[in-house]
């Protein structure tokens, strides 16, 4: 006799079937990532050498390093890192983060706790797919907060308002923006705020891009220093900080209740962090000053490089300069040019990989550019070359 819930022989097991939908950017790099030469859409940074980072070591993580037992981690995080974390904010104590492996089994573990049927969210659109998708997955209603290539992609708070319902549990917002670069201005910020404490919901924003801010002054509050018992920090290792081989992301919020039931949930999913990773993240954090500065540089040179192509090709694509961050989302404008047939010629006789705004769901002939990367120089060069010859 068979067990109960075993699978009856040519079935696909009722407990295999993922009740989720594929995620469309992600499968889309698992098949180019690392089959092209160029990735002129990647979000991060060149990542860091991990020599160069054991040299910016201080003696306490070079210690730590050297004297490493390869075993479980503590569940919540090791606490120096947790410590070097709540640093990048205003007022977050170490026992206010949670660290997940990067940011994107944070945002699956929020979504999975925080929400369910009945629950309403919404999310910013185009965006990062799992941001809405897990929420959906998990039973709730999310509305998309669309933005507009026409308005300059920014969040539009009147319509955001009546998105809200009395079933509003979580607004969600990326910022600075992927893909399109846009970082809110400070009033446009606060009325967001705003929005959330009305309606009583939890405010996540997803700031894995914070810290690139092309204008140092352009920086936001973080998402855990507004809305006490409401706002969350998302940030990871992966993007500013050029890391994203560690796997570190985490949660900040003053909402404890919340923190502990997430960490409840991540003893289904990762349980502790990679004990090698923890102890590079802290390293990293501690020396970020001249990490950051790198990453700054990198995309500062290649701003340039981009906005003269852009400028030159002015007549055959639009460009809403970002204002933060590795990426951007301008649009081909030749007629009847499709970006994904464009975009699959490129990548099949140059090497050089683009994302189509397909990739988001996104109608309109948009696609991802990526310039955190040191190829950009060569990268755009053939880019150049095959618009010369295709679109002249
Ligand atoms: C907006 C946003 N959030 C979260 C993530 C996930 O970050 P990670 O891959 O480091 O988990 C990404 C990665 O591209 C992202 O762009």
């Amino acid at each position: 006799m068979m067990a109960i819930g075993a699978a009856m022989p040519g079935m696909v097991p009722h407990h295999w079937r993922v009740r989720i939908a594929d995620f469309a950017l992600e499968r889309y790099f698992a098949r180019w990532e690392f089959a092209v030469e160029h990735l002129l859409c990647a979000s991060d940074v060149q990542a860091f050498p991990m020599a160069e980072l054991l040299e910016l070591a201080d003696a306490e993580t070079r210690a730590l390093w050297d004297g490493l037992q390869l075993g479980y981690t503590e569940s919540a995080g090791h606490p120096l890192l947790r410590r070097e974390i709540a640093t990048l904010y205003e007022g977050i104590e170490p026992d206010e983060v949670l660290t997940f492996a990067g940011a994107e089994e944070a945002i699956f573990c929020l979504a999975n706790v925080l929400l369910g049927p009945g629950d309403h969210a919404i999310v910013t659109w185009p965006g990062y797919q799992s941001l809405y998708e897990v929420g959906r997955a998990a039973g709730a209603d999310v509305t998309l907060h669309e933005l507009h290539e026409h308005d300059g992609w920014h969040l539009d708070l009147e319509r955001l308002r009546a998105q809200v319902t009395p079933a509003t549990r979580l607004i969600v917002v990326n910022l600075p923006h992927n893909p399109t670069g846009m970082l809110a201005d400070r009033p446009t910020f606060d009325g967001l705020v705003a929005i959330a404490a009305d309606a009583g919901a939890h405010l996540l924003v997803d700031e894995v891009y914070r810290g690139l801010e092309f204008e140092e002054s352009a920086r936001l509050p973080a998402g855990a220093d507004t809305l006490p018992g409401l706002g969350l920090s998302l940030g990871v290792m992966s993007k500013a900080y050029a890391m994203a081989g560690l796997r570190i992301g985490w949660l900040a919020t003053h909402d404890r209740e919340l923190l502990a039931r997430l960490a409840a949930f991540k003893d289904y999913t990762t349980i502790c962090s990679s004990a090698p990773s923890e102890i590079l993240s802290i390293m990293g954090l501690r020396a970020r000053a001249a990490i950051l500065a790198r990453s700054r540089a990198i995309i500062a040179a290649n701003l340039d490089l981009l906005d003269a192509f852009f400028a030159e090709w002015g007549d055959r694509f639009t460009w809403i300069r970002p204002r933060a961050g590795s990426i951007g989302f301008p649009r081909l404008t030749v007629p009847g040019v499709r970006i994904d047939d464009w975009a699959a010629e490129l990548v099949r006789t140059q090497g050089v990989l683009l994302i189509p705004g397909s990739q988001f769901e996104y109608p309109g002939n948009h696609f991802r550019v990526g310039f955190g990367r040191t190829d950009l120089p060569e990268a755009l060069s053939r880019l150049d070359a095959f618009a010369e010859r295709t679109l002249r």
